[in-house]
């Protein structure tokens, strides 16, 4: 049935309007994306190319070094059980995440990340600056079973961790990977790299070269237990985290 009464119905009676090419373009879909694409693509280019040339795009800050083989190794644990899907590691400047969390992240103290963990999520807190707030054993308990020291804690449980030994067999390849990305690795750390994945987990041990080659590095048996487990890489890499930049002494170089 036609409605003669339908607005639409006159729109034929209407004289051909000249079509601009802004209208062709709103009415082509294909046309439409490729040109959106074209401009994005072009204001894309503009905006982040120079900040792989600008050479304050990261300041260099005091402190900062690659991992160590065992923070190294315990990173990749952190990747390989997800927590990233739970955690962020990256501090916005604004208040409330400073007065929780601490000083906002700088570009610097993830320049040796590859990848980054800055995460897009926090079902649990951001963890960029959780090395030194617990004890090792806070971490083990909480590793063993979240719950047990927060109960309503909804982590799940890592004592596995603690029964996965390491030999850090391949650690040095690895950092030979992160060398080929840029990370500073020198000749010395590569070669002495499984000696010193050891030694870091030996307090006993003749750890002076591994503090030389990685200033702060910490040494101790982080989880109480003998050999190097995946819980001791773990920890290590937690307890560093956000420890390397001294806030007391840094100031931002604003001369932006
Ligand atoms: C399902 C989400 C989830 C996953 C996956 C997860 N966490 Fe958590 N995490 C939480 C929650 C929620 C909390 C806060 C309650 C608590 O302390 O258990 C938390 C707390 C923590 C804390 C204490 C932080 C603080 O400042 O109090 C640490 C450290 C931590 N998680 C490490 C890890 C590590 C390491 C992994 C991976 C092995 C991991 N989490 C995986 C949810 C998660």
């Amino acid at each position: 049935m036609t409605d003669t009464t339908d607005p639409r119905a006159t729109d034929a009676a209407e004289p051909a309007q000249k079509i601009t090419f802004h209208q062709r373009l709103e009415r082509n879909a294909t046309l439409l994306l490729a040109a959106s694409f074209a401009v994005v693509t072009v204001g894309g280019i503009v905006e982040i190319a120079p900040l792989f040339w600008l050479e304050n795009t990261i300041e260099d800050v005091a402190g900062m070094r690659p991992y160590s083989p065992l923070e190294l190794e315990g990173r990749n644990i952190y990747i390989r059980e997800g927590c990233y899907v739970c955690h962020s590691q990256m501090i916005r400047p604004m208040r409330d995440e400073v007065e929780r969390y601490g000083h906002y992240s700088l570009a610097a103290e993830s320049m040796y990340d590859h990848p980054f963990q800055w995460g897009s999520k926090r079902t649990g807190p951001d963890l960029a600056r959780v090395g030194g707030r617990y004890s090792d054993e806070w971490h083990v308990d909480h590793l063993y079973d979240p719950q047990s020291v927060v109960p309503e804690s909804v982590m799940p449980k890592y004592a596995f961790l603690a029964d996965r030994l390491l030999d850090g067999e391949h650690i040095g390849e690895e950092m030979a990977v992160h060398a080929f990305l840029g990370v500073p690795y020198s000749d010395d750390m590569l070669a002495e790299a499984r000696a010193d994945f050891r030694v870091q987990t030996d307090p006993d041990g003749d750890y002076d070269a591994l503090l030389e080659r990685y200033p702060g590095a910490q040494v101790r048996n982080f989880d109480g237990q003998p050999g190097v487990s995946e819980m001791d890489a773990l920890i290590a890499y937690l307890q560093m985290l956000g420890t390397l930049v001294d806030f007391s002494t840094f100031t931002p170089d604003d001369s932006r």
